[in-house]
């Protein structure tokens, strides 16, 4: 874990290339330090001035004679590695680089930024950026920026990949009374990345929730381990961009085909705990909400509402969630039956009615937040004639502070009439919103985060001691030995079985008398299909033949096979025939495979078959620290889960064996980096086991 506490509350800051001249970066970073109230020493280096913004200016920060823990750059490009030389010999340890004209020109910047990693690794510097905005940390207090302002001191740590959007942010968060305890700007990345800006904000006591804007992930595996920690502590929500499936590479293998980089983005934040944003809007909304709100116990939602259209939008748009209304106890619904008129409606919608004063909103509050059944909150509002608004705001704040384990949102539902009202709830840590649909939106994330943050506790990686990991290897190697990268039918069947993955049992033929001694040894009936390598869509050529139930049919499926293989596919590799047994039809699933530069293996599991790609019945997980309760729900994610469960009166499927077998694929996948491709596909799922029809493995 990289220590950031000397740059995020450093004693000291040099500024280079700190300047008199208003309109330079280098003098709005100066007076930016000066105007925080940052406490520490502040060294100005300049070559030419003995003075700037009223503190003593050094010409190299060799000069100073003092430590240095941050030094900020707002020095031209080309004059960057000198500059970290002489910060090296000074004793400097950390260096944020505003500076721009590195890797993201490409060319000779990637290369000047390289010289530059090089020189800080020499002397054991940390760098920031470069290309960036600078950092902010509110309670230290310090702006070393060259933002126009400094953040309101708040609980929000926002980590962002855009300078540009970090310094919108800001003024937004002025106007809106938004407070931060930190604000980075990472720029490029060059050595320290969000990896360890997430470790550093999950132990800043005045961080309550952190919020990252993201392009791309630096290091997949160091992401997930710092992210997975600091979910433990705060609330992790991060807003990604450039999700369209320019990442996702065109893969002969189906898993490949279904996942692209997005894909993999959702799994990794899901199984680190973090909450996906899909909106810049939705960023935000958490951001403020966790700040204030606890994390939801539960998915069970109540509504208080004064008007029923409202109600029922709230309704609605709970249960497409996926949250649910909750069931009110008996006695808190006798409770309410004794105080509110009998027009009112007692049971969830809780409905206080359009003449409703604000004393119903209290008695209905008071109510409903002391029941156990109840997790979260909603409490809408319509601007009726009889009610005081700024009343029932004042009666929600009071009912949410006495019940501090209830999270608590709003909608005020108007404009003028509403604003005062709003506005205390505002105040007063209530998100509140003109619409329904955004207050039951935040209030999903919240709770999606405390069940993210309860699987991330429980959820270690599932693995298995039973499997052969040399003879899987040694088929491997036995596979290059013979120049491929694609294994054969029989091959693949027997890692299969080598890792305890029910695959039908198959034999390789390269004659018709040998296929027929292997339909004998395996028992008819059989399944035929061409052994080639360079044939991956057997049926369509003709490569496949089933329900074969004699030595006659097994020698004309022989040769068919081959001669329509060989029409087909002119200038294939042909190894014979593979002769599988022919097992009972079952429901057909699909388990795979699908690698992500960043995330690696990414095992997904859904409807199978030749539907596979018309479907996109997939969900995906991470292999790695992949756990058993995170392969149940991935299956519960799928079309094909509702087949499982037995559909119209059909016997449900053995879901525990399917899911050992997801959990064994995942095993295989992390233990062999050197596999590229893996589909198995169809799998047939019956009341008792399962049997993998087709495994297709591509080595590295
Ligand atoms: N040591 C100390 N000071 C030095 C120096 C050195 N080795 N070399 C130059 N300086 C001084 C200059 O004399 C000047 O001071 P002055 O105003 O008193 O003359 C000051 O440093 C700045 O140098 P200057 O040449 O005027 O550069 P600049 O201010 O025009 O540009 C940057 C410097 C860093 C702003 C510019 O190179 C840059 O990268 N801009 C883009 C920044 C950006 O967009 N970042 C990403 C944001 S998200």
């Amino acid at each position: 874990m990289s220590d950031l506490k000397s740059l995020l509350h450093p004693k000291s800051v040099a500024v280079i290339g700190a300047s008199k001249t208003p309109g330079k970066i280098g003098y709005a970073v100066i007076e930016n330090i000066k105007a925080s109230g940052y406490a520490g020493e502040i060294y100005p280096i300049n070559p030419r001035e003995p003075e700037i913004s009223g503190y003593k200016a050094y010409p190299s920060v060799r000069d100073v004679g003092k430590p240095i823990d941050v030094a900020v750059f707002c020095v031209p490009a080309g004059a960057s590695l000198a500059v970290a030389e002489e910060c090296g010999q000074a004793g400097v340890k950390h260096l944020i680089v505003i500076t721009a004209g590195f890797k993201e020109i490409g060319g000779e910047g990637k290369k000047l930024e390289q010289d530059l990693i090089a020189i800080a690794k020499k002397y054991g510097m940390r760098i920031t950026g470069p290309n960036n905005l600078g950092v902010m940390d509110t309670h230290t207090p310090i702006n070393a920026t060259f933002a126009k302002d400094m953040a309101i001191k708040g609980n929000i740590a926002f980590i962002s990949q855009s300078g540009a959007l970090c310094v919108a942010i800001l003024d937004w968060s002025l106007q809106r009374g938004l407070g931060f305890s930190q604000f980075i700007s990472i720029g490029n990345k060059a050595d320290l990345n969000e990896a360890d800006f997430i470790e550093a904000a999950a132990d800043d006591p005045n961080t309550k929730v952190i919020c990252l804007y993201l392009e791309d992930v630096v290091d997949g595996d160091r992401f997930i381990e710092a992210a997975r920690k600091a979910t433990q502590k705060v609330p992790v929500i991060v807003f990604k961009s450039g999700i369209t499936a320019a990442g996702a590479k065109a893969a002969s293998s189906h898993t490949g085909a279904l996942a692209g980089s997005n894909t993999a983005y959702d799994a990794a934040l899901r199984h680190a705990g973090v909450i996906r944003a899909e909106t810049m809007t939705e960023l935000f909304d958490l951001a403020i909400a966790f700040t204030t709100q606890p994390v939801p116990k539960g998915k069970n939602v109540v509504v208080v509402t004064n008007s029923g259209g409202p109600g029922i939008v709230a309704s609605d748009s709970i249960e497409t969630n996926g949250l649910k209304m909750a069931q009110l106890s008996e006695e808190i619904v006798k409770e309410l039956s004794e105080k509110l008129p009998p027009a009112a409606n007692i049971h969830n919608p809780v409905d206080v009615v359009g003449d409703a004063k604000s004393d119903r909103y209290k008695i209905a509050l008071d109510a409903v937040m002391k029941d156990p059944a109840v997790d979260g909150v909603v409490v809408l509002l319509s601007p009726t004639a009889p009610l005081n608004i700024v009343e029932a705001a004042q009666y929600t704040i009071d009912a949410s502070k006495a019940n501090p384990d209830k999270a608590v949102v709003a909608s005020f539902i108007g404009g003028v009439k509403v604003e005062a009202g709003a506005k205390l709830l505002n105040e007063n840590g209530i998100p509140v919103y003109p619409f329904p649909e955004p207050a039951v939106a935040t209030l999903r994330g919240m709770i999606r985060f405390g069940e993210l943050r309860r699987e991330v506790a429980q959820g270690g990686e599932w693995t298995f001691d039973d499997v052969d990991k040399a003879a899987v290897k040694a088929i491997f190697d036995k596979v290059r030995a013979d120049g491929r990268d694609l294994l054969l039918g029989p091959e693949a069947a027997e890692v299969a079985e080598l890792y305890k993955i029910p695959a039908a049992p198959s034999k390789l033929a390269d004659n018709a008398d040998a296929a027929v001694a292997a339909a004998e040894a395996l028992g008819y009936p059989v399944v035929m299909k061409i052994a080639s390598p360079d044939i991956m869509h057997k049926t369509d050529v003709g490569g496949v033949k089933v329900g074969l139930k004699t030595k006659e049919e097994v020698v004309e499926a022989f040769h068919s096979i081959l001669e329509n293989s060989k029409k087909a596919e002119p200038n294939a590799k042909i190894y014979g025939v593979e002769v599988q047994k022919m097992m009972p039809k079952g429901d057909e699933l699909i388990i795979g495979m699908a690698k992500d530069p960043t995330f690696g293996p990414m095992i997904a599991f859904g409807s199978g078959g030749i539907l596979v790609n018309l479907l996109q019945d997939a969900s995906f997980r991470l292999a790695k620290g992949l756990s058993k309760a995170e392969v149940e729900e991935m299956i519960t994610e799928t079309k094909a889960y509702t087949i499982l469960k037995g559909f119209r009166g059909a016997a449900p499927d053995d879901i525990p064996a399917l899911v050992e077998a997801i959990g064994r694929v995942g095993q295989l996948c992390r233990d062999f980096d050197d596999i590229a491709e893996l589909d198995v596909n169809p799998v047939f799922a019956y009341p008792k086991g399962l049997s993998a029809l087709d495994v297709k493995i591509r080595l590295k």
